[in-house]
């Protein structure tokens, strides 16, 4: 064993119990009154990154949630990597799903379960415990790293965006890194080469000037959620075509080579992901195989519809407001700010008479493709390659991470997207998991893609 392994190994438990210790504090960005827990979160990456020895260590107040910011740049000579994470979770509804609570982190099997434990408050310990190794071992890193931690990518990240862009030169680095992805299976490591961008939407529709009796106005009164209904329908059909006009226009063809991995499927990615839905068959557009349509199709969805009487029992009203929340997740081609408008002429358009519609844009992102052909994805490559004994698949993701596409345009760099999440690890979902095998290779692969970049 190197020094390094034996490094790792002997401090397993310490690593576990200091994730474990982030994951009890339960930063919800997107809700208001965790605040206090954003903050607290924020200190505790911030304490992670002076333990292992960074410089210039910052708590960056933003018009939201804190960044946290760190360096150590006393590699002369050597390239700097930016490497970014996030330490803020999703809400943990319906919480009543969950065999252990959210914020308790419990270890069943090789798992540990809780919110965050794999995005990204797992994916982002297992880089400060490579870094921490490295340090130990050597007393210095083989590359300079900046380090930028945000707080509120589940909930849009706009702050991050802000500052990216007002201060590229602080960031300015020769690649950056993102560990907060999967791998398609424990034995198959990957390299992500494309992650889509994203638009989320809140449309609400207003009738009449308050709730109504659904018999003295049934017939003669506007009925928002009806409307809602026939926005939602209109916006995308049975067959999964979006009807939104220009949304097509500037979607490239594939290559050939893709469209022949996507029809192929040669990793056996389709059966898992009916496995992990629990279904039999997929949606969606028929005409295009189900990688294409995750990877590469634009899609719609409706997260939520707010409105009326929820409640046991029956109450005969026509509701005054109704409200959809709407995303779409868009290729890279297709970007967040043209597609936007696009969304509101159309649901205004497919409104039914007598209703008033307000369409918001809550947050948007672009997504990214990334080139194999760097000295980071080579060194990122030959780093998996060594901890997993085969060579990583080039793969696209379905989801979002906005600033992949800031880094790759605004900072002009190479970004590796390399992560040890598994399919089955549940985001956003109850009984979110991280596979502890994962997350003590993780802590390898990462340290040895370090040394391969130096
Ligand atoms: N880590 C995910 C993105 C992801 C999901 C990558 C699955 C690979 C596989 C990230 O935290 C996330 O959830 N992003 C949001 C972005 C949004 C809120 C702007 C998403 O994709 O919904
Ligand atoms: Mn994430
Ligand atoms: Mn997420």
């Amino acid at each position: 064993m190197t020094q390094l392994e034996t490094y790792i190994s002997e401090n397993e438990n310490r690593f576990l119990e200091d994730l474990k210790g982030w994951l009890r504090i339960p930063s919800i960005s997107t809700l208001p009154e965790h605040a206090a827990d954003i903050r607290q979160a924020a200190e505790y990456a911030a304490d992670q990154l002076r333990r292992v020895g960074f410089e210039r260590v910052e708590i960056i107040p933003t018009q939201g949630h804190p960044l946290v910011y760190g360096e150590w740049l006393r590699a002369p000579g050597k390239p700097t990597l930016l490497i970014y994470g996030h330490y803020d979770v999703q809400p943990v509804d319906p919480v009543n799903l969950w065999e252990s609570p959210p914020f308790e982190p419990t270890i069943r099997g090789d798992n540990l379960y809780g919110r965050g434990a794999a995005d990204d408050k797992g994916q982002t310990m297992l880089v400060f415990k490579a870094l921490e190794s490295l340090m130990a071992v050597n007393g210095t890193l083989p590359v300079n790293v900046k380090v930028l931690i945000e707080g509120e990518e589940e909930a849009g990240g706009e702050s991050v965006e802000h500052y990216v862009k007002t201060y590229p030169d602080r960031l300015k680095c020769d690649a950056a890194f993102i560990c907060d992805t999967h791998m398609p299976s424990k034995d198959i490591p990957a390299l992500i080469s494309g992650l889509r961008g994203m638009i989320y939407t809140e449309v609400e529709v207003r009738g009449a000037k308050r709730d109504l009796h659904s018999g003295s106005y049934g017939g003669v009164a506007p009925n928002p959620l009806h409307a809602l209904a026939l926005i939602i329908v209109g916006l995308k059909d049975a067959e999964g075509h979006i009807h939104i006009p220009g949304l097509y226009d500037k979607l490239r063809k594939p290559t050939p080579e893709e469209k022949a991995f996507w029809n192929a499927d040669p990793l056996h990615i389709n059966e898992s992901l009916l496995e992990e839905m629990g279904v039999s068959q997929f949606t969606g557009e028929a005409e295009y195989p189900p990688l294409e349509r995750i990877w590469a199709r634009p899609t719609l969805e409706v997260h939520g519809i707010i409105g009326g009487f929820t409640g046991e029992g029956a109450k005969t009203v026509i509701p005054a407001v109704g409200k959809a929340k709407i995303s779409m997740r868009l290729p890279a081609d297709l970007k967040s700010k043209e597609v936007f408008p696009l969304f509101e002429r159309r649901v205004k358009e497919l409104a039914p008479a007598g209703v008033e519609v307000t369409v918001r844009n809550i947050h948007g992102g672009e997504g990214v493709l990334v080139s194999p052909d760097s000295p980071a994805m080579r060194a990122a490559a030959e780093a998996l390659k060594e901890t997993f004994g085969k060579d990583p698949v080039f793969i696209r993701e379905g989801g979002s991470i906005p600033v992949a596409a800031l880094f790759y345009e605004v900072l002009n760099v190479p970004v590796v997207l390399m992560g040890f999440g598994l399919p089955d690890d549940n985001l956003h979902s109850p009984n979110e998991k991280y596979s502890l095998s994962q997350f003590f290779k993780g802590i390898r692969t990462v340290a040895s893609f370090l040394q391969k970049l130096g």
